[in-house]
């Protein structure tokens, strides 16, 4: 018997590969809205920092681990990105950089390490204040309700471009070669994995943004809401 959801309007979720972004759609959604933000991304970040700093070698070590953790994620609205207070202390930056992205990848693909974080992935909606949620499996399997569930594409070549464009912006040296090979590596993770790939959910609007700004994204978006 298929199980009928009752959609629900105030959700958005915004799903697709790495440097597509969402972030930066779901930010400029959340404050158009007056939403917080989800970026499940940064859990999984949070989940390969651990890894390394608390030398936890299994995924056994980190579900214990995360299990008696205070873990809640925060929607940063004067700097446009999100945190997660993790016992009292707020972790960001620590969380962006390459090494601890692939190694979130890497445990990504662990079935209970996926499970561990899905109460604090949907504890993040206040039913009273409303959520964009940003990652690979937001509309497929962790807001399934959403009414509105947005998957984002372009070309690795596209997103590796503006990520560039990021890093030389904060004075960072970049080389094309290595960012292309980095993103087409986390796709390859990504998609190919057999639990929660990444991948469109059947009612999806899905949105190619090679040759889209932001803004016109955005209004692709917030189109689609509106006739909801
Ligand atoms: O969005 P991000 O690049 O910060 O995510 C880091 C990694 O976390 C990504 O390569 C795969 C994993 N991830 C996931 O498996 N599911 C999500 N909903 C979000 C991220």
């Amino acid at each position: 018997m298929d199980v009928i959801l009752k959609l629900v309007k105030n959700i958005i979720t915004i799903d697709g590969p790495s440097g597509v972004g969402k972030g930066t759609l779901a930010f400029s959604l959340a404050e158009r809205l007056g939403w917080n933000v989800l970026d499940s991304g940064l859990l999984y970040r949070l989940v390969g920092y651990l890894s390394f700093k608390e030398g936890l070698e299994t995924s056994k070590e980190i579900v214990l681990f995360l299990n008696k953790s205070k873990i809640k994620p925060i929607s940063n609205f004067n700097e446009g990105i999100c945190e997660i207070e993790l016992n009292e202390k707020v972790l960001g930056k620590e969380l962006r950089n390459e090494n601890i992205a692939s190694r979130a990848a890497e445990l990504a693909k662990e079935e209970e390490i996926r499970n561990s974080i899905i109460k604090i992935q949907r504890d993040a909606y206040d039913s009273k204040i409303g959520l964009i949620a940003d990652g690979r499996d937001m509309g497929t399997i962790i807001f399934p309700e959403a009414a509105l569930k947005v998957f984002l594409q372009a070309s690795p070549k596209v997103r590796a471009e503006r990520r560039a464009n990021q890093l030389k912006e904060k004075g960072m040296s970049v080389i094309m070669h290595d960012l292309l090979e980095q993103i087409q590596q986390r796709d390859e993770e990504d998609t190919n994995r057999k639990i929660s790939p990444l991948k469109p959910a059947d009612d999806s609007l899905v949105i190619d943004t090679s040759n889209l700004s932001i803004k016109e994204v955005e209004e692709r978006v917030m189109k689609n809401f509106k006739k909801l």
